[in-house]
């Protein structure tokens, strides 16, 4: 992984849907001495309501054909190089890099995920935590390796599941944390690096 040097980190964010993770770290690094900006989203659904957030603050975005996986990966490699991007945030992007494009991406890529890792890898993270009587779930933001949900924590935070949750209300609860938890571990990732 490459040294990341000077003050300005930019940070292109993945999205597949609803972009409310994009928002949340669209309002962060507008906050005054953020250190961070949003250079770049790279979407793979056109139909992402996520890229409403990008038009309105006049973020560049791009949708990626993603018919090809090697094809669609080769070309946001280049449009990282392009834009200087120097860390990537998935926030709810349903595909699954693969070794070769983390490996030819020179810094971290973060992800952010609706269980306490490594508890509950993949989707239904809510329904399963439900089923099977845990009393706490929460949120993840991780490193991403070629292995899915599994590279290093980075934060994480447990909300109560009540009796009375259903998945809908662990999912409202869950992503009320996550849009605190992002900016959290983006601030810790670029002082480490
Ligand atoms: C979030 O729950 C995130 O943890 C998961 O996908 C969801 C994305 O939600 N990876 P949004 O698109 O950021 O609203």
């Amino acid at each position: 992984m490459e040294q990341l040097t000077g003050r300005n980190f930019n940070i292109s964010i993945f999205i597949s849907g609803r972009g409310s993770n994009l928002l949340s770290l669209i309002r962060y690094s507008k906050i005054k001495n953020s250190k961070i900006k949003i250079n770049l989203i790279i979407s793979n659904n056109k139909f992402s309501k996520g890229l409403e957030f990008a038009k309105k603050n006049k973020i560049k975005y791009c949708v990626i054909d993603y018919s090809k996986k090697k094809q669609a990966e080769d070309k946001i490699l280049e449009y990282l190089r392009k834009n200087k991007i120097n860390l990537i945030c998935l926030a709810g992007f349903m595909k699954i890099l693969s070794s070769d494009f983390i490996k030819n991406f020179k810094y971290p890529i973060l992800n952010i995920h609706p269980s306490l890792l490594p508890k509950y890898k993949g989707l239904n993270t809510h329904r399963r935590a439900i089923k099977n009587k845990d009393k706490f779930s929460g949120a993840t933001v991780h490193l991403v390796t070629p292995k899915l949900d599994s590279g290093k924590i980075i934060v994480q935070k447990k909300v109560r599941i009540l009796k009375s949750d259903t998945e809908k209300t662990l999912a409202k609860k869950i992503l009320k944390i996550e849009h605190k938890l992002y900016p959290v571990a983006i601030e810790k990732i670029l002082k480490k690096i």
